[in-house]
């Protein structure tokens, strides 16, 4: 499949945010620092996900004189990290939307059959009017983004944005196959799975990475 020329696929090619993606990367990177460089991705990656809020105008007086000066309004929104690794994502969205309200959705895969299982689930209610953005750093077969959104579209979710920092080609349209009406945000499209469902070259597993576990 061509995703560049796919409706509701994006594929960020931003130099600072594929420089960040190279730390990720590297097995160097220690866990402080990938959590900051995690941040720091989903913040640059929020700022084009985000690039068609709806704003309104209101006066505002500078110290020349008055002006109508565009401020966002229309919908709410939620942000929506697949625990654990896209709580890694949440504190970059927030910075650019300090008032949107925080969703969870737990899922594991699991090692052998690499098929979400699920052990929580609290959304903000309602969240049909909401502007819901889902994070997690991995796409991998899929089936964790095509579960998370699932659950929301059963709470009555509709307008729905998912960004990872990386994507299997496997996963990616698995995703936009599935949920054809959710924007999906990529910020590097990576070669394929290996026999163990891990993104090739990836950067490992994004949750112990974050973490600091193993
Ligand atoms: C990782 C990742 C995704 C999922 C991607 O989570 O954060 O949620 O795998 O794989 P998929 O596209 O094949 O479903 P994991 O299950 O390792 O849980 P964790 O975040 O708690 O480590
Ligand atoms: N989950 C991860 O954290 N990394 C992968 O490469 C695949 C799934």
């Amino acid at each position: 499949m061509d995703f560049k020329n796919e409706a509701n696929v994006f594929i960020l090619d931003h130099p600072l945010i594929q420089h960040k993606i190279t730390r990720l990367r590297d097995e160097t990177t220690g866990t402080a620092e990938f959590r900051k460089v995690a941040g720091e991705i989903a913040m640059l990656m929020g700022y084009e996900a985000l690039r068609d809020l709806e704003t309104e105008l209101v006066e505002v007086k500078t110290p020349i004189e008055k002006t109508m000066a565009p401020v966002i309004s229309g919908r709410k929104q939620a942000v929506v990290p697949i625990l654990r690794a896209g709580l890694g994502m949440t504190e970059g969205i927030l910075n650019l939307l300090p008032t949107a309200k925080v969703g969870h959705i737990g899922l594991y895969r699991d090692p052998e059959t690499h098929k979400p299982h699920s052990y929580y689930c609290k959304l903000p209610d309602p969240i049909s009017e909401r502007i819901i953005i889902v994070t997690d750093p991995m796409l991998a077969t899929g089936g964790s983004a095509v579960d998370a959104i699932n659950f929301i579209k059963e709470k009555g979710g509709v307008r729905i944005k998912f960004m990872c920092i990386i994507a299997a080609p496997e996963g990616l349209a698995h995703l936009h196959d599935v949920h054809p009406d959710v924007q999906i945000y990529v910020g590097c499209l990576d070669r394929q799975l290996n026999e163990r469902a891990y993104i090739c070259p990836g950067l490992g597993d994004a949750g112990d990475r974050i973490f600091g576990t193993k």
